[in-house]
Parts: structure tokens; C-alpha cells; sequence
């Protein structure tokens, strides 16, 4: 059986342990935590394996086939390439960086070996993105509107931006990264953040609240306004829409997909007419038609990885290392430009 090791068990990596307890293919060889107690309660929780607190012993004896690298943002580099070296294909955690120079030696290390990778984007794995995809073949979408609301996680290295990255390139990167899978290539963003709101957590360095600006080379503009301020559940929220002249489809990731426009409006008697005339502007898209995700793209967004090492044959991952530098290319141009307070290319090379 091919042997599976993790590296990192902290939150992300037990989510990924999770959907490993239910592989009868894989052998579950090694676990790795600079926190001992961590990669023993790993062991605890497969029942096979043995952990290890050093990564370079837990390779030299286990030879693994594969792993999943699930460290914090901070600590990327020597582990990727020496893994490269070794020749052992790998699932990287996203931001897969906070320096989009060593993601670019890393990926150009990975292209020289051939090596399968894949990055933690599991909401391309959703199965409402299809729905995204086609509403956006069918209508020219010239608008996209991105709006992530939450609070702050409970990881100590989060709220240090130097360590995090912050808020766009940590966790907004997911929806970054999914307006870039849908729109393409991003050509330019402007960023600005705000602090203040956030008071009482102690360390805390990094934006409350970002607004940025998008180009696309389609033409297309965006926005994305992301905070870390929410403290109650009803203020929070995470939804992208994609809009066109006529028709606009909310993504709720890995959630459900409402379209509108795509079925006959009934209009309310002029309540909710608001521009009479040449520029008509209706308040209420009428129904909906909501497809809703099916939660499975954690799962085989891990599965897929897996069975793409077992076959080797990696044309099935939805995210590979190579990609996944280019959203880190688009997050960390927001961080850029919020620093120099001006408009930032972002060169996609
Ligand atoms: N795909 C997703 O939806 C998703 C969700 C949560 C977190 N993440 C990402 O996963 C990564 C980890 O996040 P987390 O929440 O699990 O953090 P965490 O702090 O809970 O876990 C990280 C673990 O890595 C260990 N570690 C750090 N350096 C190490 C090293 N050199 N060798 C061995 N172990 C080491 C730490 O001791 C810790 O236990 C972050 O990049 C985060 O952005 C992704």
C-alpha cells in the first residue's frame, strides 16, 4: 500500500485526517508536529502510524509516497524543497507562501521533476462551481462582487500579518482564488485596509477591513471587501455575485448558487421601480433558482490527489502548485498596493 505522511497537525490537518480514516487503500505511515502531543494524537486517532517531530527523520524512515504539507503560511520552503528532492508528490495548504518569489522557485522546481501537486482550494471540488462556470459561459459578466464578513480564527500566528499574511492572502484567498477560476487572469487591483475596529486581542497587527478594486484582462471589474471585525453570527457573510447585463448568480461557497434572471420576472406593481425611463432599475431579482452543494468537495478534492498519485495521472486536480501561485500572486498584490497606497500590476508570469 502507498504510504501517506502529514506534516503539520494542527486544524487543517485533522480535517484532512478526517477523510483519510475512511481510506482502505492508503497506509496512514506518518505524522510529523513540532508539537509532539499533536502528531501522537494523530497516531491515537488513525491507529497506525508513528509521529515524529523532525519531517527529515519521519522521510528518511518511512519513505513516504506521499504528503500533505499543512503548516502555517510562515513556514513554507525548505520542507517543499527537499520534497522535491525526494521526488514525493505533494498537497500543499494554501496561502502556499507568504514570498511569491521562493512559490515561484518552488513551482519551477516542481515543473523540472514532474511531480504531482496539488494545493487546498477544496472549493473548486464544490459541485455548484459548474453551475458558476456555465452561468458565465452563457451571459458576458461584467461586474463580479465579492463580500467576506467573519471573525478572527484561533490560530496564535493569524492575527500577526508578518506570519498570517492577513486576512486577503490567510482566508480570503479561497474566494481570490475562485473569482480568478471563474473570471481568468486578474490584470491589476488596488487595495485599502482599515484598523481600529478590532480592540482587546492581544498581538493583533494585521487589517480589520479591506476594500480592493479588480481588472480583469476580460475587461471585467471587481470588488472584494473582506473583514475579520464580526463577532455575531448574523453579521457574517460570504458570497460572490456575478453579474451581467442580464442575469447576475450568487455563489455562496461550498454552500448553494441562487441565479436570477434566467426565469420570468413578475414585476411588483412599480413598488419596487426605482429609475423610470431609459434606465430602468428593478430592487427585487424576482425568483431564484438555487442548486445547492452537495458537501462532498473537501473530500475529493483530498481523494482526488490521492487517486491522481495511485494512477499517476494528475489531470484531475482542480489546483495544482503551478496555479496556486498565481492566486498567491493576486493576494499578495492587494497587500502590496495597500502598503504603497496605489493601484498594483500583477504580471502573471
Ligand atoms: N483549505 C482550507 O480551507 C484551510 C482551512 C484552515 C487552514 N488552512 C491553512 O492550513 C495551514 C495550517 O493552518 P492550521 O489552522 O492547521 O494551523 P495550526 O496552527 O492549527 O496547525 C499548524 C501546525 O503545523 C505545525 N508546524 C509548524 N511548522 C512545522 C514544521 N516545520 N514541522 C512540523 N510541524 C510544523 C504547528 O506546530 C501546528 O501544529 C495554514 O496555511 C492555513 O491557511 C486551510
Amino acid at each position: 500500500m502507498k504510504k501517506l505522511v502529514i506534516i503539520g497537525c494542527g486544524g487543517i490537518g485533522t480535517y484532512h485526517l478526517n477523510h483519510f480514516l475512511k481510506y482502505t487503500d492508503i497506509d496512514l505511515a506518518g505524522f510529523c508536529d513540532l508539537i509532539p502531543e499533536r502528531a501522537q494524537e494523530f497516531v491515537e486517532k488513525a491507529g497506525t502510524g508513528k509521529a515524529f517531530t523532525d519531517w527529515r527523520e519521519m522521510y528518511d524512515e518511512i519513505q513516504p509516497d506521499m504528503v500533505f504539507i499543512c503548516i502555517p503560511p510562515y513556514a513554507h520552503g525548505e520542507i517543499e524543497f527537499e520534497t522535491i528532492r525526494r521526488g514525493i508528490p505533494m498537497f500543499v495548504e494554501k496561502p502556499v507562501s507568504l514570498d511569491l518569489e521562493l512559490a515561484r522557485k518552488i513551482r519551477d522546481e516542481v515543473e523540472k521533476a514532474g511531480l504531482i501537486t496539488a494545493v487546498g482550494f477544496q472549493c473548486r471540488y464544490s459541485n455548484i462551481v459548474k453551475d458558476t462556470q456555465e452561468f458565465c459561459k452563457r451571459h458576458t459578466i461584467n461586474f463580479v462582487n465579492c463580500f467576506r464578513m467573519g471573525g478572527i480564527p484561533g490560530t496564535p500566528w493569524w492575527k500577526v500579518k508578518s506570519l498570517s499574511g492577513g486576512q486577503i492572502v490567510e482566508q480570503t484567498v479561497h474566494n481570490f482564488d475562485m473569482i480568478r477560476y471563474i473570471m481568468g487572469e486578474p490584470t491589476q487591483v488596488y487595495t485599502m485596509g482599515t484598523r481600529g475596529f478590532v480592540q482587546g486581542v492581544e498581538d493583533y497587527d494585521t487589517d480589520d477591513l479591506t476594500t480592493t478594486t479588480i481588472r480583469f484582462a476580460s475587461g471585467a471589474l471587481g470588488t472584494v471587501s473582506t473583514g475579520c471585525y464580526a463577532t455575531g453570527g448574523q453579521c457574517c457573510d460570504n458570497t460572490i455575485t456575478f453579474s451581467a447585463k442580464d442575469a447576475r448568480l450568487n455563489h455562496y461557497i461550498i454552500s448553494k448558487v441562487d441565479i436570477y434572471g434566467e426565469e420570468p420576472v413578475v414585476q411588483d406593481e412599480g413598488g419596487s421601480e426605482v429609475v423610470k425611463g431609459d434606465g430602468k432599475m428593478s430592487a427585487d431579482g424576482g425568483q431564484a433558482i438555487t442548486i445547492r452543494d452537495n458537501k462532498q468537495a473537501g473530500d475529493l478534492c483530498d481523494r482526488t490527489f490521492v487517486d491522481a498519485v495511485l494512477t499517476g495521472d494528475g489531470s484531475k486536480i482542480l489546483s495544482p502548485y503551478a496555479d496556486a501561485v498565481k492566486t498567491l500572486e493576486f493576494v499578495l498584490a492587494c497587500n502590496a498596493s495597500m502598503e504603497a497606497d496605489a493601484p498594483v500590476r500583477i504580471e502573471n508570469k
